[in-house]
């Protein structure tokens, strides 16, 4: 089974081969991304005309690179998978109208894909993993604790009440005056930075429902930022490692809630998997390790290129719904919102309340 991804969600321009061996395993045959940073880049964000242009720009060549690169022609295709959402909606028609088309002239199936499903089926893809598992899925617009129980059998433990980890990586790296995408730019930095010198809020540290606050502590590093400014280039390094040691802290903390709630939803985890841009981040990947250690469980997290958005988790995505003869048609929608993972509890008003007095308060520990 060959199948076409083809991903333009956000601000990144991706196409993938992935075929499936003889065991049941997948294998990239090829794997096109073209990042669209350097458009962006001059005003600190994804701007979503830019984004939509650009996808319409590359997407045929890419797909044509993809394709070559396999060794294949569309007429070796079994099936064409494509992220309809959820995303900047520009994109997500770009993307989807021409997997549509290549599905109608090529007479193939489609499958119209859930970008988060994809992130969160991708270590299946590069460990063969087993369901059910644990996976943390932070990216730039998405942090959830989700229990992946099969195909389509997705139950939401916890996530955020505000800002995604990605985003408040963007936010802080925005502030302290760092490019674009902040992320990568806030771990460099934090390298060479003292995780103690500010003491920051650690918000939802030790609540019983997995959830998870960013805002409360990206103003209190902006507090800390304005009270220290103008800032040196340690200054930037130091806020950037204690905001790191804080999301860390928080992280595990939250993780380990959402471990003791897996058993009841779903019984014993294969593994706790970190999926999504965030989990390119070392600091936080050497703690996950660990703490997945003490659990006696492996931690997966994917290959740094497969952290991120890209063609490669689409096409696998497709193929496993094509195993299971779950097929899209043309009618299919691009859905610039599309929750993906059934609700176990939503957050009340007045929690959002408490965490923000608290975060404001600035109480570490
Ligand atoms: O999954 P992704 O590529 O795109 C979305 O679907 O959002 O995630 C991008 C997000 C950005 O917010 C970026 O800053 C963050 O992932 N990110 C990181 C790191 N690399 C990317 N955050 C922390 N540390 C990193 N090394
Ligand atoms: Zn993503």
């Amino acid at each position: 089974m060959n199948v076409l991804g083809i991903e333009t969600t956000c601000d990144e321009t991706a196409a993938a081969i992935v075929t499936v061996e003889e065991d049941g395993r997948g294998a990239i045959l090829s794997n096109e991304v073209l990042s669209q940073i350097a458009e962006h880049a001059a005003y600190g964000g994804v701007v979503p005309e830019i984004a939509a242009r650009a996808h319409v720009e590359v997407l045929d060549r890419l797909i044509a690179r993809a394709l070559a690169n396999a060794g294949m022609a569309l007429a070796d295709l079994d099936g064409i998978a494509v992220a309809a959402g959820p995303g900047l909606i520009g994109g997500v028609l770009v993307g989807l109208v021409t997997g549509k088309t290549l599905a109608l002239v090529s007479r193939k199936p489609l499958v119209a894909v859930n970008h988060l499903e994809a992130h969160a089926l991708t270590a299946r893809l590069t460990d063969g993993l087993a369901f059910p598992y644990l996976l943390l899925l932070a990216s730039g617009g998405h942090t959830q604790l989700v229990a992946v129980k099969g195909v389509g059998e997705y139950v939401r433990l916890g996530g955020t009440i505000d800002d995604a980890i990605g985003e408040a990586f963007d936010k802080v790296a925005k502030l302290l005056g760092l490019a674009y995408p902040g992320g990568p730019e806030v771990e460099r930095a934090a390298e060479g930075g003292n995780p103690e010198r500010f003491a920051l809020p650690r918000p939802m540290l030790g609540r019983r429902e997995p959830n998870f606050s960013l805002s409360g502590l990206k103003t209190a590093l902006r507090i800390e930022a304005e009270r220290i400014a103008p800032l040196t280039h340690q200054d930037v390094a130091d806020l950037c490692a204690s905001f790191q040691a804080a999301v860390v802290d928080v992280v595990v903390d939250r993780v380990r809630v959402a471990l003791r709630d897996f058993g009841p939803v779903a019984g014993h985890p294969t593994a706790l998997v970190a999926a999504g841009g965030v989990a390119a981040n070392g600091a936080l990947r050497r703690a996950l390790a660990y703490q997945a250690g003490e659990a006696g469980l492996p931690l997966v997290a994917p290959p740094l290129p497969l952290c991120g958005d890209n063609g490669a988790m689409i096409a696998w995505a497709g193929i496993e719904r094509l195993r299971l003869g779950l097929t899209d048609d043309i009618t299919a929608p691009a859905r610039p919102r599309w929750p993906f993972a059934q609700a176990k509890d939503i957050p009340q008003a007045k929690d959002v309340a408490q965490v923000s007095a608290w975060a404001d308060g600035r109480t570490a520990g």
